[in-house]
């Protein structure tokens, strides 16, 4: 039991509360808690001058990658897959990926992001950091099969694996989920079976849709549809529920596919920037009812996990593509980066709320740029850092005043440098 005593909340910043946590869950919040009958081990948390609030859920990214930061970095996208990335990645190890991964979690627990959804390879290393980590995730194994039939077998087999051993965890802060990697990258026949395969084991499916005009320009080619019609066309949507990373050249006839089908969007405007990639039409979307979250991409093409940038560029790059400053707000903006990713990975958080997931997130607000204390959620977006005091998923402290609890930071630092010094020797 965890009590959060005299703190405030994001969309009441007036006045204290007190918060009290059961197992993994918000069961109350309301004034004087620490009279109702506490338990004796119930840890108390100062909350005074303190603002709680959700923890973050970043929808699109590839978490070992944090050992790739600025190897690459100026360049054209697939210049920037082939020369560098995939090399660098033909050198990976499950221990390079299990450090490059608690590398991740670290960084995201320290910047208040408490859930990611993750696709990548060398996934039972993943799983090990995220459980150490004790963050919120969910995780699929990235398939390419660059339309070979023997890859596309080895890739689905090992999909499946992957999707047991995580049912078979029994740890409710882990989710499965399908990864195929893009339609440019992945055969009909992968795509067809990817959808069969989450239906029959009822998970999501993560895949990057639009990301550049080449890559539409491929699949125009190779199939004589854009993307989301092509996908659309295989019946890829039906019964599905799918989170599309990136999404940033889209016809109108696309974004009708979008919204028609109940599917996600994850928009990832820095790695979209970096790599000259475009901007995705966000308030269009949003226009649209589409539920549109926030994602950091890998640390090759952002170049860091912090999802508070996301949330400051994501309102201020629509105003200033479109002319009008009064569109994707700081309210909308803050409810992607929360509310809206949880709702697209299924996960009862996303809001402090009783009966909600204690995914919690205290900042203190004695800094310059908080203060005034004042219009808090504008802070939040326009002015804040991501450094937070205090993190605790699923009822556990993970970040305790700016302390890790569970995670030897000094071990993890010194250890990604030696793996990175692996990757880059060649
Ligand atoms: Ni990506």
């Amino acid at each position: 039991m965890i009590l959060i005593e005299n703190v405030r909340l994001i969309d009441n910043y007036k006045s204290e509360v007190d918060i009290l946590i059961e197992k993994d869950r918000i069961i109350k919040i309301g004034k004087n808690l620490k009279d109702n009958n506490l338990k004796k081990d119930c840890t108390i948390i100062d909350g005074k001058n303190k603002i709680a609030t959700p923890g973050l859920v970043n929808t699109h990214t590839h978490i070992p990658m944090t050992l790739f930061r600025g190897v690459a970095d100026d360049i054209p996208l697939m210049e920037w897959l082939n020369n560098h990335i995939w090399k660098m990645e033909a050198k990976l190890t499950g221990e390079i990926v299990y450090w490059g991964t608690l590398l991740g979690c670290i960084e995201m627990i320290k910047s208040g992001t408490t859930t990611f959804n993750d696709m990548y390879f060398f996934i039972d290393d993943i799983i090990k950091a995220t459980e150490e980590s004790g963050l919120r995730a969910t995780l699929s194994y990235g398939m390419i099969d660059l339309f070979d039939e023997e890859k596309r077998e080895k890739e689905l087999k090992e999909s499946e694996r992957v999707i047991k051993k995580i049912i078979s965890l029994n740890n409710p802060k882990i989710k499965p989920s399908l990864g195929p990697h893009a339609p440019y990258t992945c055969s009909k026949e992968l795509l067809t079976e990817t959808k069969e395969m989450a239906k029959k084991y009822n998970v999501p499916i993560h895949i990057h849709m639009n990301e550049t005009i080449d890559e539409v320009k491929k699949v125009k080619e190779m199939t004589d549809k854009l993307p989301f019609e092509y996908l659309h066309s295989i019946g890829f949507f039906d019964g599905t529920k799918c989170i599309c990373a990136h999404c940033v050249h889209l016809s109108d006839e696309e974004i009708n596919i979008i919204k028609n089908n109940n599917i996600g969007v994850s928009h990832n405007p820095i790695s979209n920037l970096k790599l000259g990639s475009g901007i995705a039409p966000i308030p269009k979307l949003l226009k649209n009812n589409i539920v549109v979250s926030l994602g950091t991409d890998g640390c090759g093409s952002n170049n860091n996990l912090n999802l508070y940038e996301e949330i400051k560029l994501s309102s201020i790059l629509h105003k200033g593509v479109s002319l009008n400053p009064t569109v994707v707000d700081s309210n909308t903006s803050f409810k992607m980066a929360t509310e809206n990713g949880a709702k697209l990975l299924g996960f009862k958080s996303g809001v402090i709320k009783e009966g909600y997931l204690a995914d919690i997130v205290l900042i203190d607000l004695k800094k310059p740029y908080l203060i005034p204390n004042e219009n808090i959620k504008s802070h939040l977006v326009y002015s804040f850092n991501g450094s937070v005091d205090t993190v605790i998923v699923g009822g556990e402290i993970l970040l305790n005043e700016g302390n890790l609890t569970k995670l030897d930071e000094d071990k993890v630092y010194r250890m990604a440098e030696k793996c990175y010094r692996k990757l880059v020797d060649w």
